[in-house]
């Protein structure tokens, strides 16, 4: 049976899973380009270069700037980043909470041989074997401590069939309704 994701419009959704666990080519799927702000389009934005490590706090600065304007206009935002760690997922949720709108956590928990396999084919970025093990080590300690950091729902894929079969159910949320 497919997972099926209840979206609010508007919302911040997070996904949050390693390299290679299938986040971009879900975001693809379900949303629409605008809505989409990945880190690796604002590396590129800051730097011409989608894998520059260096550029990354800048990329950062812009993606919570763009964010925090969008959901301020009442926009849905997804957020495609590892977002793996608790500070990155802590100066991201704040934009919700400002400006009212529910937050959704989208976890890929995809297996560590899954992301390592994806990411040795895929011809345009790879990203370091050690990182990608570092990363699932981070959504380990994150699993438990989602359902306290103040998201309206946690959505999990326990693999890669999930999330391959998901559906989205979007519907208008009343936002800033008195
Ligand atoms: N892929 C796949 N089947 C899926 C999902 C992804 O074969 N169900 C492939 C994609 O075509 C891509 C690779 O796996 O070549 C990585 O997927 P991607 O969505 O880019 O993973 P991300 O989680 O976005 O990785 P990153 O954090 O590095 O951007
Ligand atoms: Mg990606």
């Amino acid at each position: 049976m497919s997972h099926v994701i209840a979206v609010p419009d508007p919302s911040l959704i997070l996904l949050i899973g390693a390299a290679g666990s299938g986040k971009s080519t879900f975001a693809r799927t379900h949303f629409k380009p605008v809505e989409i702000i990945s880190s690796d389009f604002c590396r590129a934005l800051v730097c011409n270069k989608e894998a520059d490590q260096s550029a990354t706090l800048d990329a950062f600065d812009v993606l919570r700037l763009i964010v925090r304007k969008r959901l301020r206009r009442g926009l849905l935002t997804v957020v495609d980043a590892t977002n793996v760690q608790l500070k990155a997922r802590r100066r991201l949720l704040p934009f919700a909470v400002q400006c009212e709108v529910p937050a959704i956590a989208i976890v890929f928990d995809v297996a560590e041989e899954v992301c390592l396999a994806r990411n040795q084919s895929r011809p345009e970025r790879q990203v370091r074997a050690e990182v990608v093990r570092e990363q699932m080590e981070d959504l380990k300690r994150a699993r438990p401590l989602l359902a306290r950091e103040g998201f309206s729902a946690v959505h999990v894929f326990a693999d890669a069939t999930q999330s391959d079969s998901a559906v989205i159910s979007r519907s208008a949320h009343p936002w800033r309704l008195e």
